[in-house]
């Protein structure tokens, strides 16, 4: 059995987790920092990476005595190297290399979306490559054909907003505050989905590609316009999104042959409409659905722990000289697309 100690600390939670190669959530522990964030609507890149700074250590040291283990009883440490806010990345990056070169142990940096790409596999032990993963965070909006640990074709992406940064702003909009998405959601149960007529954008195009920058003029017009109820626009906003997200991979179905299953992860994935939507596209298509647990849509350490175990399976570790980067594209190759930018 090998135990990874996975560290995570790329946006605004950090996060510790000690998890097996044969799938055991040994400890692992998460602080948001949502209530420091909140008085400014979205993440300060600053306030971050400093809560990092105090808060790491000591969930280090927490998933450490829960576990009843000692640094020297760890095979290897895997640390979110990227893509995210840098001074965050940079925290659990040196907090790893620290921990990996006192305690002589390899260390793995871990691109973020692929901890994210890959935690299906850690809730679920028979999810075979290839399969088609709809990524949805705060920071990305993706389709990527997954074949393998490190080997990933991006098929769709955003050229404006992430769906998860969608129901961000949208959620300010309504004065919900932030993170929006789990807010939203929230409102949505009691609203009409089909209240509010809102754009869905790119739905029908031939081009590949995911856009919300529309839907989101169109909410702050509805909300001006104050024709309608605030639970009203949640529902409908969400259902907008919803209808994107499964007009897209839809399209994406149809053209690839190729794949054990239909997959979503991110923190957009805990969201249970969406789920439902896409379970249903699964199974029109006659393809397996899988998404893992809520806890592990949403950021945090065990999806980085189980990319290291995967990747130090594969011979894939890192040496300390290894960089932060923010910007750490899962398909390098990938082809650059109008108006996406860093999100690509
Ligand atoms: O994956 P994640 O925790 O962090 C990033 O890597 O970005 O995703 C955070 C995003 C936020 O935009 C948040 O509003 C959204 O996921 N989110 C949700 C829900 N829970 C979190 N969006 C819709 N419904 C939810 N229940
Ligand atoms: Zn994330």
């Amino acid at each position: 059995m090998t135990v990874i100690l996975g560290l995570e600390s790329s946006c605004d939670d950090s996060a510790a987790a000690l998890v097996t190669d044969d799938r055991r959530i040994l400890a692992q522990a998460v602080v948001g920092q949502s209530q420091a964030h909140q008085p400014y609507g979205g993440v300060v890149p600053e306030i971050a990476a400093r809560a990092h700074v105090e808060i790491l250590p000591g969930l280090i040291r927490k998933v450490l005595d829960d576990a009843k283990m000692s640094l020297a009883d760890v095979d290897a440490v895997a640390a979110t190297a990227g893509p995210g806010l840098i001074g965050g990345v940079m925290v659990a990056l040196l907090a790893g290399k620290g921990l990996a070169l006192a305690a002589g142990k390899p260390l793995i940096a871990v691109n973020h979306l692929e901890g994210h790409a890959l935690s299906p596999r850690l809730a679920d032990p028979d999810l075979a490559f290839p399969y088609m993963l709809l990524l949805v965070s705060g920071g990305h909006c993706q389709l990527l054909h997954v074949r393998g640990v490190g080997n990933y074709r991006r098929l769709a992406t955003t050229i404006d907003d992430a769906a998860g940064e969608a129901f961000d702003k949208a959620a300010k909009l309504l004065g919900l505050g932030y993170p929006g998405g789990p807010a939203i959601e929230q409102l949505a149960t009691t609203g009409d989905p089909t209240a509010v007529p809102l754009p869905r954008p790119l739905v029908g195009s031939g081009e590949p590609h995911f856009s919300f920058a529309g839907l989101k003029s169109a909410v702050q017009r509805a909300v001006a316009a104050g024709d309608h109820k605030q639970q009203d626009i949640a529902a409908s906003f969400q259902q907008a999104v919803a209808d994107c997200l499964i007009d897209r991979t839809a399209r994406q179905l149809n053209l690839c042959q190729d794949l054990n299953a239909l997959v979503v992860a991110g923190g957009v994935a805990a969201n249970s409409a969406i789920r439902g939507a896409l379970q249903a596209l699964a199974e029109e298509h006659g393809v397996p659905f899988v998404a893992p647990p809520a806890w592990l849509c949403t950021d945090n350490a065990a999806m980085i722990a189980w990319a290291g175990a995967e990747r130090l399976a594969a011979g894939l570790t890192d040496g300390l000289n290894v960089p932060a980067r923010a910007r750490w594209p899962l398909d390098e190759g990938a082809e650059k697309v109008r108006g996406a930018g860093v999100k690509a």
